[in-house]
């Protein structure tokens, strides 16, 4: 399961798990030989702990087996902090089906909305490095910072997963993907205070469908060129998705910063906002607090975006915002049977340095 690096696997009180493991030709270190029981009453948070710290003590390629059962880790558990001596540490097609995962995140979120210093705070699952894994009608619940993460992995499908947090949830994006190719998410109910899904920088052929989004900030493609040298995001569809009471919809969003990062070849698909926000934006001027970028273009350059069969409304009146580079203005946007109202009229779209055609009805007019 989760794997080494800075990485903290955090799993607090009243945690239940069901996994399934299969394969791997390496050095297997199996939970249930460091004391884990799969009765879900056994507290086994030291045994994945004394598991974990084995593997991370390996120096040939080394694989966590979790059999089968339903495991209790009725305390926070906290994998990482140490370097493990095999860079190759890594899991393959391992299974995690069903089960909760709950963080109890809240007390750290309301001490970083008191702006005290708090502890950073831990993701919940995350898989790096990792071929063939499978998440399986999983659910996760307040993580401290983001609920599950992929990265670095080759071929992940995740479906039937649940996230919830509080829409005021600070960082707690449902699903974040990184530097990944291959990975599919389907039929996943997410609601929390961050990004439902955020699809970082190094990613292609990303496969996301029948996403139900909300509350949370959307599903979005970014944030993306904040180093200078960064791999690009290429061949993402997102198809059938609704949002509800969102703050975007299907959003990019690039720091205004040189890079010579990229977005190319996108399908958004079948969408439905209910009271969104910004139910489409590019938003390539991300600055915040203007610190480290005011004035600069964004070094991304955008191309091939096509927004197809995207309806309903937005709670305010741009519900179209294409605010491309400066520097590199996007090129390839298309928009293709599109109707977005703002109290029962038209809403309005915004573009800057945005290039493209629309086809089909398209309300509020393309300003492409
Ligand atoms: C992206 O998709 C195209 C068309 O399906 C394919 O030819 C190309 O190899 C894909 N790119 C990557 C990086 O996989
Ligand atoms: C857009 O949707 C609204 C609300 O459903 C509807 O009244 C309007 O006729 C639609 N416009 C077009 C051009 O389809």
């Amino acid at each position: 399961m989760a794997v080494c690096k800075q990485y903290c696997f955090s799993l607090v009180f009243m945690t239940f798990l069901y996994v399934t493991c299969t394969l791997a030709a390496n050095a297997q270190y199996n939970v249930e030989s460091y004391g884990a029981k799969p009765d879900g009453k056994t507290d086994s948070t030291k045994a994945f702990m004394a598991a974990w710290t084995a593997a991370c003590a390996s120096t040939s390629p080394a694989t966590i087996n979790v059999p089968s059962g339903r495991f209790l880790l009725g305390s926070a558990i906290t994998f990482g902090g140490q370097t493990c001596k095999s860079k190759a540490i890594r899991v393959s097609g391992v299974s995690i089906v069903g089960g909760t995962l709950d963080a109890k995140g809240a007390a750290l979120w309301s001490c970083k909305s008191s702006s005290k210093s708090c502890p950073d705070g831990a993701g919940t699952l995350a898989f790096y490095n990792s071929n063939n894994v499978v998440i399986d009608g999983l659910s996760s619940q307040n993580s401290q910072k983001f609920h599950i993460r992929i990265e670095s992995c080759h071929n992940a499908k995740l479906q039937g997963v649940k996230v919830s947090a509080a829409g005021n949830s600070p960082n707690t994006d449902g699903i974040h993907v990184q530097s990944s190719t291959g990975v599919t998410i389907l039929n996943s109910h997410i609601g929390t205070g961050d990004d439902c899904i955020s699809i970082g920088p190094g990613n292609s052929n990303l496969w996301i469908e029948n996403i139900a989004c909300g509350p949370g900030h959307g599903i979005s493609i970014g944030s993306l060129g904040w180093k200078e040298q960064e791999a690009g995001v290429q061949n993402v569809t997102v198809k059938t998705a609704t949002f509800t009471g969102t703050q975007n919809g299907l959003r990019i969003k690039t720091w205004a910063r040189p890079s010579n990062g990229f977005v190319k070849n996108v399908v958004f698909q079948h969408a439905v906002m209910s009271n969104v926000k910004h139910p489409i934006i590019i938003d390539q001027n991300y600055c915040p607090n203007n610190q480290n970028c005011p004035h600069q273009g964004s070094g991304v350059k955008i191309s091939n975006i096509k927004y197809k069969d995207i309806h309903g409304t937005s709670a305010t009146q741009v519900a179209m915002t294409f605010e491309c580079s400066k520097t590199q203005p996007c090129r390839g946007i298309t928009l293709d049977d599109v109707n977005l109202t703002y109290k029962n009229h038209p809403a309005q779209a915004s573009c800057s340095n945005a290039g493209g055609t629309s086809s089909g009805s398209v309300t509020p007019a393309s300003c492409l």
